[in-house]
């Protein structure tokens, strides 16, 4: 593997506008490296080994928190699993003294999400291990972002000039939707959203996406559908009338897919609510990499941890 001059050492990942184009594509390129190591008998390296990295959970997570802790064992480091439900956070502790506690046990990383936007950056301050936020709110989730990014990639498409996404469902609450937005954008995709009138921003047209009021119409020759989970847990009530006439009037079913290009990808961030914003079949079918999103997240988080704290030094521990 090719040595870069860009280097991530010790640097936090707060969200996907703070990393250039080129900063992005070497962690694409160094997860691609890492994406063998999983696929070996053992998959094991050396070359996290000493460093440790705690995981702080605000929030419930499967994919993340679980792919963030293999990311580090598959790279030798120690992790750690704070779920703050079981935390000292129940006895009331505050958010600058949990960060100084665990700093304080000499971590090297702290992979933190939480529900309140801005979060991770305040935790950046206050903290001198490197942070990776791992979701803030309806903020930003970087490491989402990325393994869509590399999803893409690997699927044989360049997201770029050219390319349609569709962005679907709850605009408003998904952090999500705010961090491809942004990485899409940025990279010259043509961004389209849509979604219930009450759950799409209205300013969001500032970021470049154009809206649209039927679901079809951002579907119809589209290269990349992500399908976004309705953020229950942070909506306030009232914001459509019932699942049922939701997944009726904006659900990705088959006969709304066949309108898309034939080789689209559908992704999906996960956890699915099939049935509602998904039909069962879309997230069955031949188009959706779901599962290969997973995947690459455990990769693409292997990538973040060894080039934030090696700054990609040690690219020989990989071989
Ligand atoms: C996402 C999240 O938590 O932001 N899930 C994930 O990390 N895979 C999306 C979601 O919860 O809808």
């Amino acid at each position: 593997m090719a040595k870069s001059d860009i280097s991530l050492g010790g640097r936090d990942i707060l969200d996907l506008g703070s990393l250039s184009n080129e900063e992005i594509a070497l962690i694409l390129q160094t997860a691609a490296e890492m994406k063998k190591i999983m696929k070996r008998d053992i998959k094991k390296v050396p070359s996290l080994r000493g460093k440790s990295v705690i995981n702080l959970f605000y929030e419930p997570s499967t994919r993340t928190r679980t792919s963030f802790e293999l990311a580090g064992k598959y790279l030798g480091a120690d992790v750690v699993n704070i779920t703050t439900s079981s935390s000292s956070v129940v006895k009331g502790e505050c958010l600058r003294d949990t960060i100084l506690t665990v700093q304080s046990m000499n971590c090297d990383a702290i992979v933190m999400r939480h529900p309140i936007e801005g979060a991770a950056a305040y935790a950046a301050k206050v903290a001198k291990p490197v942070v990776i936020n791992a979701g803030d709110g309806a903020h930003a989730h970087p490491s989402q972002g990325l393994l869509d990014l590399y999803t893409i990639k690997e699927a044989g498409k360049k997201v770029g000039p050219g390319l349609k996404m569709a962005i679907l469902g709850d605009i408003l609450y998904s952090r999500v939707a705010r961090t491809n937005i942004v990485a899409w954008t940025r990279l010259g995709a043509e961004v389209h959203v849509a979604g219930p009138m009450t759950l799409i921003p209205h300013d969001i047209e500032a970021l470049g996406v154009k809206v649209h009021s039927r679901v079809e119409d951002a579907i119809e020759g589209a290269d990349v559908i992500d399908v976004l989970r309705i953020q229950l847990e942070r909506q306030k009530k009232g914001l459509f009338p019932t699942t049922r006439e939701y997944a009726r009037v904006w659900g990705l079913n088959e006969k709304r897919l066949a309108l898309a290009k034939k080789d689209v990808l559908v992704l999906h961030p996960g956890p699915m609510n099939r049935g509602l914003e998904i039909s069962w079949e879309v997230g069955y079918c031949d188009n959706a990499y779901i599962r290969d999103q997973v995947q690459n997240g455990v990769a693409v988080r292997m990538a973040l941890l060894f080039l934030t704290l090696t700054g990609g030094k040690h690219f020989e521990n990989l071989d």
